[in-house]
């Protein structure tokens, strides 16, 4: 009689060891799971740079860097540079899209020309979203990262760009 009390004693403990190793590993799973799903909340669906990833471009660059060092690839399609596929802003293609821009009544920024709309998107990004794509998501700090030169560059380039252009 002994003996039986002591060993349904040991199955007890037995059962309670095992319950507590399924509590730790449900413990363990979720603890996992609330770490991923803060992670992801924590990343916008966009991608987000900041002012200090980027260094300063002077405008005496090769022009394929002073867009890769701006990120401008992160987000735009742009032809002629390498790894430039970004989806989330609109294709840099000006010399197709840049009359578009100017002519839509939507417009309400300063430029008279491609060159100018260019610039001015780059400056000041908010005063006018290209419809269909998100606004305060293209940086609104190029102004400080950008050289003048660099950005007269960078225009110059982008207003030659047609649709279906894929080199310079
Ligand atoms: C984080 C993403 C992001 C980055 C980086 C970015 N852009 Fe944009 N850009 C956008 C989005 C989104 C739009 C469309 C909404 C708007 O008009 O603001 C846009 C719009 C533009 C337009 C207007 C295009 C059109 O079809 O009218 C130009 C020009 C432009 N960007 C140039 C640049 C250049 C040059 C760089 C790099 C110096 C750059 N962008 C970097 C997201 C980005």
């Amino acid at each position: 009689m002994k003996g039986d009390k002591a060993r349904s004693a040991q199955d007890r403990l037995v059962v309670w060891i095992a319950i507590g190793l399924v509590l730790l590993s449900v413990w363990w799973a979720l603890r996992d799971d609330l770490r991923v799903s803060s992670l992801i909340q924590s990343q916008s669906t966009n991608p987000v740079l900041t002012t200090e990833a980027i260094s300063l471009v002077t405008g005496d660059e090769p022009l394929v860097d002073m867009f890769i060092r701006s990120g401008c690839p992160v987000c735009h399609k742009i032809p002629g540079i390498p790894g430039a596929d970004g989806q989330v802003g609109p294709p840099l293609v000006l010399g197709t899209t840049g009359e578009q821009r100017l002519k839509d009544p939507r417009y309400r920024g300063q430029a008279k020309t491609v060159h100018e709309y260019i610039v001015e998107s780059v400056l000041e990004p908010q005063r006018f979203v290209v419809h269909g794509y998100p606004e305060h998501t293209m940086p609104n700090w190029y102004g400080s990262r950008l050289s003048a030169l660099a950005l007269e560059k960078m225009a110059s380039y982008l207003e030659r760009q047609t649709e279906g252009s894929s080199a310079p």
